[in-house]
């Protein structure tokens, strides 16, 4: 018989919650403190002048271009900057259209419309990267970028989107926000396509609370990034176009943290795929919980466990369950798609205008409505996501196997 679930009156599994899905932040201590106080010492928070510049974020970005093998990165002020910043200097804009799979966090969607583009959906597949398949049907004449987000630590299928997207002549951009040393066939994300960006917010692999990055090895691309993000400034660079630029500059107190937490990197890594590991090999044989797949050529960072119930009312039980037993869980994104948000259906902008969906210059047709993409709603309401945190001893482990287990025999 089943064990009484805590949510029934039955002992929890934990007493307290586990740690919570801030991977970077969990490991920051003395040398990120040293690192920021350095700069506060030398009253020069700004990169490009000031008392005493330190280069943290120069340094950062060299460091960056080192680790993922790359020859161009570019701090900048978060990860939502980057996608703009990386979009416009692709060159999108009024006219176009750019495919964003449709599970994915809002940013991916909102950087497209900031950029003034139109976001097209695309299926994902069980993966929850894009749907290669699919994406060849959502191509059109109008569109100018395919954004291929990683989600959570597992690379997508990078052979088959690049292949479309050389077949119809458009760049590829990798949001690797979720996903800070995922490797595809051998090299790391963010190096595959024609640019990469990544995050630094709380909820990703390394922290800076806010920050990002835009990475290439094209340098007109870097040099338009680069005055995309400064105000259309080269500062120490030369080339390219003048352009009108914003401000999506880092600070040198983000850029001090980041040194430090890329070089917790690899460490964060290694103890979160051990955590994986051993719950997955405990419980991949667990019936009628089907596993996220890891496409052929990818790796999973493990960052958190993701299965698929076979229903949406299972699911959301096996998540009430679940943190009843203190083994934290969610749906991600509330399990829902494009249509759990109303401004997308109702491609509301923040002027009424409604410019890019108005754009005299854009001739395509899109519109949203709940059902596009029925193979991601399905996936999406029937998911349960554990996040895993690089901090799980022994004890986080078992527990989170036995909530797993436990949960499984009184709801699927
Ligand atoms: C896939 C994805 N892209 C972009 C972003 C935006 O990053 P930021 O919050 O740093 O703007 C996030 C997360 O926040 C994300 O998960």
């Amino acid at each position: 018989m089943a064990e009484r679930l805590a949510i029934e009156g039955g002992t929890p599994v934990r007493n307290e919650p586990l740690p919570p899905p801030y991977p970077g932040a969990l490991v920051m201590g003395e040398e990120e403190k040293r690192a920021v106080l350095e700069v506060i010492e030398q009253r020069s928070p700004f990169r490009y002048y000031g008392p005493n510049v330190l280069n943290k974020v120069a340094r950062f970005e060299r460091s960056l271009e080192q680790y993922l093998g790359v020859n161009h990165a570019l701090g900048v002020s978060s990860g939502t900057a980057a996608l703009k910043v990386a979009l416009v200097a692709m060159g999108v804009g009024p006219g176009d259209e750019v495919i964003v799979p449709a599970y994915t966090f809002i940013a991916c969607v909102s950087a497209v419309v900031a950029a003034r583009a139109v976001p097209v959906f695309v299926e994902v597949d069980d993966s929850l990267n894009i749907d290669v398949d699919d994406l060849k049907a959502r191509m059109s004449p109008w569109t100018k970028a395919i954004m291929a987000v990683h989600l959570q630590g597992v690379a997508c299928d990078m052979d088959g989107i690049l292949a479309v997207a050389e077949r119809d002549g458009v760049g590829v951009l990798e949001d690797c926000a979720q996903s800070f040393g995922a490797v595809y066939k051998g090299r790391k994300v963010g190096t595959l396509g024609r640019m990469g960006v990544f995050s630094l917010q709380i909820n990703k692999l390394i922290t800076a609370g806010e920050g990002g990055c835009v990475v290439t090895d094209d340098r007109d691309l870097f040099l338009r990034a680069v005055r995309c993000h400064d105000h259309g400034n080269l500062r120490e660079f030369q080339g390219g176009a003048p352009l009108l630029g914003e401000n999506y500059r880092m600070s040198e107190l983000a850029g001090a943290v980041a040194v430090v937490q890329l070089e917790k990197l690899a460490g964060i890594l290694a103890r979160m795929e051990r955590a994986k590991e051993e719950i997955l090999k405990a419980t991949a044989s667990i019936d009628r919980l089907m596993f996220r797949r890891v496409p052929e050529g990818a790796e999973d960072l493990g960052t958190s466990v993701i299965f698929f119930t076979h229903c949406a009312q299972t699911a959301r039980e096996f998540v009430r369950a679940l943190n009843g037993e203190n083994i934290g869980s969610s749906q991600m994104y509330d399990g829902t798609v494009y249509d759990a948000y109303p401004q997308v259906l109702n491609m509301s902008t923040a002027t009424p205008e409604g410019c890019p969906f108005t754009c005299p210059h854009y001739h395509g047709d899109v519109r949203y409505h709940p059902g596009m993409c029925p193979t991601t709603e399905s996936l999406a309401e029937r998911l349960v996501y554990i996040p895993i945190a690089p901090t799980f001893e022994d004890r986080e482990i078992a527990d989170v196997v036995s909530g797993v287990r436990k949960v499984a025999a009184a709801v699927v």
